[in-house]
């Protein structure tokens, strides 16, 4: 197997610093419930909040939509957030959007809990593969239909502390 670097950590920590800004003017000091879903966002979600301004309430979530390899289209609720988001402004931060199956049903379960608003930050976007179309507010990079690994994606659990996004080939 072979890893080669497809995104660099100066270009993300660039894209990074750039989107902090957006949001930072968008919601002009008032606070936001940052929602980091895990396991793949955790190293977006700490370079990110650390490059904002905006304070921050931060949690967790963990969900799945996938049984084995093959799509249920159901949410599989792993670990929930904690914080109650009614009336609050809130920042979901995923690391890939893919199909788009997971961020569709996520961001419809936070909406039935009534926040002031709600938007998506996604480190990358596979357009090609969108098969549930999703508005993504803030995105760092649209990717070709690679299979990418690091800065917190993995390929069977490894290979997330790779600070630089990687394109994995099994040759
Ligand atoms: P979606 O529901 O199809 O949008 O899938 C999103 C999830 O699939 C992401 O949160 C990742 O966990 C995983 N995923 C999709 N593409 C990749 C990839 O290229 N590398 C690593 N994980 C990926």
């Amino acid at each position: 197997m072979s890893v080669s670097t497809y995104i660099s950590a100066e270009k993300i920590q660039e894209r990074i610093n750039e989107i902090a800004h957006l949001v930072d003017i968008d919601y002009n000091g008032e606070e936001v419930v940052v929602i980091g879903v895990l396991n793949g966002a955790f190293m977006f979600v700490s370079d990110l909040i650390r490059a904002m301004q905006t304070p921050v309430y931060l949690d967790f979530i963990a969900v799945s939509s996938y049984e084995g390899t093959e799509s249920t289209g159901k949410l599989k609720m792993l670990k929930d957030i904690k914080v109650d988001v009614k009336d609050k402004h809130v920042l979901i931060i995923e690391d890939i959007v893919d199909t788009g199956l997971t961020i569709t049903k996520l961001k419809a379960l936070m909406l039935e809990r009534g926040p002031k608003s709600l938007k998506l930050a996604s480190l990358l976007h596979k357009p090609s593969r969108t098969e549930h179309k999703v508005d993504i507010d803030y995105l760092g990079f649209e990717i070709e239909d690679k299979f990418v690994i690091g800065y917190g994606l993995d390929f069977n659990g490894l290979y997330r502390e790779l600070p630089y996004i990687g394109e994995y080939s099994a040759s």
